[in-house]
């Protein structure tokens, strides 16, 4: 069979079918077609453009299409090609020819945009969504474990001791950028795209506003040939996806890292671990490496978008099928990797003792000598270069800078007294009483800030789906509003 036939003779090579079909996946985005067609064929009939009888007629018929979709009773078959023309089809075998007055003043450019910007939308909340709950899980944590003492790193070498909450904190830092960047792509998402034809607008009196109104999009598309052919909004949409990826890996890696026993500071439980094959005693963290592996296929989807849309001449090309799997893929890889991530650190342990000796060793309080010294009045370089010198003196003598007899720190600076050894893990983490610091009272004062920002990023999401649950209707032709009274 060939579809649109009129100037064909032949069939279409079977080879062609199967290489052009997007059914497979595409199938995916039925219930926003059958919406956005719903609103379509409503307004064509408040126009004039089609018998308002014969629009109530469709929308009726659309809303069994619906039903069947859910019910998975739609016999899909690539020579129907893709959900627009499924949709359609069905829709004929329900109420016959008047079924094809639903095309009216559309093309299947503006549709399968529209199709994409309403799907991507409510990705955009749910990605949100998971984004705070993983937030959520840092903030708790961070708050059940305000006390435990963590060793920070630089070069991966132990550094300066921090909380382990401030820590966490950080994480909940990246994802709320991350939240804010999918938050800015979901005004650029929002724009009604239908109206626009296959390229050039369409020659009859459409009324685009009602559409969007209808259908809860913000704005319009201001120019036709725009709206058919660019999927920058995919783009947006991957690399948000791309950097939280970024960050979940790294939170990842740190899972690997303290789940070993090298580091040991961790434990997963059992549910959230695998075993070996061959080795009896592993628990491996394969979840959290899996997490870290699936960022190169989520890079590897933002710049196949990317280079998909690079060489496209205006306006409409097929090319563009191809930018829906690879955002597919993205949600279906985001989304759960959050989830897990959330699940795992919620109810990992943490073994506070192993992480406080940590902290306290490999010279981690050196800084804090240094500025021993320069609260006394030395250069910080000249504070910096005698320090350098006691932690030379302990490697040579198997000391520690808490256990160096008072002898060799005056040895190497007259102004150090016995004072030198107040200064400890909590000493050092208290004297970072700066905002954005480590200090106890800072920490607490952000975690309550990342509290408030998770909330309001909840609120906002809650919003927007309030709007949304008061779109048409798919089964209830009562609960439509007319913005127009
Ligand atoms: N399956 C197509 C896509 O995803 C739908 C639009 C088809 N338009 C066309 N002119 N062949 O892009």
């Amino acid at each position: 069979m060939r579809l649109w036939g009129g100037r064909f003779s032949g069939e279409p090579d079977r080879l062609v079918q199967e290489f052009t079909q997007s059914i497979d996946f595409d199938r995916r985005l039925f219930h926003h077609d059958i919406l956005g067609s719903i609103v379509h064929c409503r307004m064509l009939g408040r126009q004039g453009i089609i018998p308002p009888e014969e629009a109530a007629q469709i929308e009726a018929g659309l809303r069994q299409v619906e039903e069947d979709f859910q019910k998975g009773q739609i016999q899909f078959a690539h020579a129907l090609e893709d959900v627009h023309t499924h949709v359609e089809a069905r829709l004929r075998e329900l109420i016959g020819p008047v079924a094809g007055k639903l095309h009216t003043a559309r093309s299947r450019n503006d549709q399968v945009a529209l199709d994409l910007r309403l799907f991507l939308r409510e990705a955009v909340l749910d990605t949100i969504d998971r984004l705070a709950d993983l937030q959520e899980t840092l903030c708790n944590r961070a708050d059940e474990w305000q006390d435990i003492i963590a060793p920070g790193y630089t070069h991966l070498q132990r550094a300066q001791p921090v909380l382990l909450a401030h820590h966490l904190l950080a994480y909940h830092e990246m994802l709320r950028r991350d939240a804010e960047r999918f938050q800015e792509a979901f005004a650029r998402i929002n724009v009604l795209p239908l109206g626009a034809g296959a390229l050039a607008g369409v020659p009859y009196p459409i009324d685009r506003e009602f559409v969007a109104t209808q259908l809860g999009f913000d704005s319009i598309s201001r120019n036709s040939m725009d709206a058919v052919s660019d999927r920058d909004f995919v783009v947006e949409y991957l690399s948000a996806a791309a950097l939280a990826m970024a960050h979940l890996s790294r939170l990842g890696e740190e899972i690997v890292l303290w789940t070993t026993s090298e580091f040991g500071y961790l434990e997963l439980s059992d549910a959230f671990t695998t075993g070996s094959s061959l080795m009896p005693q592993k628990k491996n963290p394969d979840v959290a490496e899996l997490i870290r592996g699936k960022t190169g296929r989520i890079y590897g989807h933002l710049l196949h978008v990317l280079v998909l849309l690079k060489g496209l001449p205006l306006t409409y090309n097929r090319d563009l099928q191809e930018d829906k799997e690879a955002l597919f893929d993205t949600i279906d890889t985001l989304l759960p990797s959050l989830t897990l991530l959330s699940a795992m650190l919620a109810t990992a342990r943490v073994n506070a003792e192993r992480l406080a000796a940590a902290a306290a060793s490999g010279f981690t309080l050196a800084t804090d000598v240094a500025d021993y010294l320069v609260a006394r009045g030395v250069p910080f370089r000249e504070a910096h270069t005698l320090t350098g010198r006691l932690v030379q003196r302990c490697l040579a003598t198997g000391h520690t800078l808490a256990d160096l007899p008072l002898e060799e720190y005056r040895a190497i600076s007259p102004l150090f007294d016995s004072d030198v050894y107040r200064i400890d893990t909590w000493a050092s983490i208290r004297a970072r009483d700066i905002p954005g610091g480590t200090a106890p009272g800072r920490v607490r004062a952000a975690l309550q800030e990342a509290r408030q920002a998770i909330a309001a990023c909840r609120a906002w999401t809650a919003g927007q789906r309030e709007r949304f649950a008061r779109l048409p209707d798919h089964t209830d032709a009562g609960s439509v509003r007319s913005p127009h009274g």
